[in-house]
């Protein structure tokens, strides 16, 4: 590929996939979206929206269900107050996951993608930098996978004594390994093609493992291990779901901070200034997260004017 010329088309652009009927979590998601749920203090879409921010990712499309789409748009509208450009897009039928490049290819326009699941949390040291390296790589695909005590519930990568991903399998009844493959995948610009060519499985559904199989047959994937201190959530259940909350809690507690505040990292990766941060503090002062936003600000203030 001629980088000069396609110099334009090697900026990355993000998918969050947030449809699914919930029904796991119902009578909750009965009216509510399950990525509008709460995870302690602050809608679930943060969490991954701010995933694909920390990649550097400033262009994202948010695919829903048709009648949950109008809510996303209330939570977050354009992007343009967080320095970003948010798009909107429905899937209408659980037809997989891989069918986000097909709902995207448009969006993407022949960019390399990100796609992040909408239920998936992501919390570590060092993960902004594994993000951006993954990210860096345009011609290959990359996965982050952790090890877990139920791997019969993921996607399975197996990997040689180099690391290197030999097989991938969607919950597989029989695992090869105990590497689950989270719900966060960085595909070259030729993922929307990849997702057209190949087939549904037996239930029916354009799965993303086979979009990796189909990278993998071309020696073309890369996995990331998360190391056991890194917290990679899932929010499936009810149960998950509080134990979600309670982590984010504890951590945000302790070290007061915020864990996935978008407005933080907007202002952090500079896609936003903190006079800007400043105004997007404004009208959350009574929850405690505008303050927090608003001593970010203030003290890069004070800084700069030193
Ligand atoms: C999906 C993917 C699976 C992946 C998981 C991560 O499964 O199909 O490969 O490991 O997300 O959260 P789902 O949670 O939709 O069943």
């Amino acid at each position: 590929m001629n980088s000069i010329a396609n110099a334009h088309h090697t900026k990355r652009r993000g998918i969050i996939l947030a449809g699914g009927t919930g029904s796991r979590l119902h009578p909750v998601t009965l009216a509510v979206s399950k990525q509008l749920l709460p995870v302690y203090d602050k809608p679930m879409i943060y969490y991954p929206l701010s995933t694909l921010m920390l990649a550097g990712i400033d262009e994202v499309l948010i695919i829903t269900t048709p009648h949950d789409s109008e809510s996303f748009q209330r939570l977050l509208g354009d992007g343009s107050a967080w320095g970003m450009r948010i798009e909107y897009a429905t899937q209408s039928a659980p037809n997989g996951l891989a069918e986000a490049f097909l709902i995207g290819e448009e969006f993407l326009d022949g960019h390399p993608a990100c796609l992040v699941l909408g239920d998936n949390l992501f919390y570590g040291s060092g993960f902004s930098e594994q993000l951006q390296a993954a990210s860096a790589i345009t011609d290959r695909a990359s996965l982050f996978a952790q090890q877990v005590g139920d791997p019969e519930r993921y996607g399975v990568v197996d990997m040689d004594a180099e690391g290197t991903a030999i097989s991938i399998e969607e919950k597989p009844e029989h695992p090869t390994s105990d590497w689950a493959v989270t719900g966060l995948y960085f595909f070259p610009a030729d993922v929307s093609a990849a997702a057209r060519s190949v087939q549904p499985s037996e239930r029916g559904e354009l799965e993303i493992t086979s979009v990796i199989q189909w990278y993998l047959d071309r020696g073309q994937v890369d996995v990331s291990k998360l190391d056991r201190g890194f917290a990679w959530l899932d929010t499936g259940t009810f149960m998950s779901l509080v134990e979600a909350s309670e982590y984010v809690r504890v951590i945000e507690q302790r070290q007061r901070t915020r864990i996935a505040s978008p407005e933080e990292v907007a202002f952090r990766m500079g896609f936003i200034d903190a006079a800007q941060l400043l105004t997007l503090a404004e009208p959350l002062l009574k929850s405690g997260y505008g303050e927090y936003l608003a001593q970010i600000a203030e003290s890069a203030l004070a800084a700069s004017s030193d």
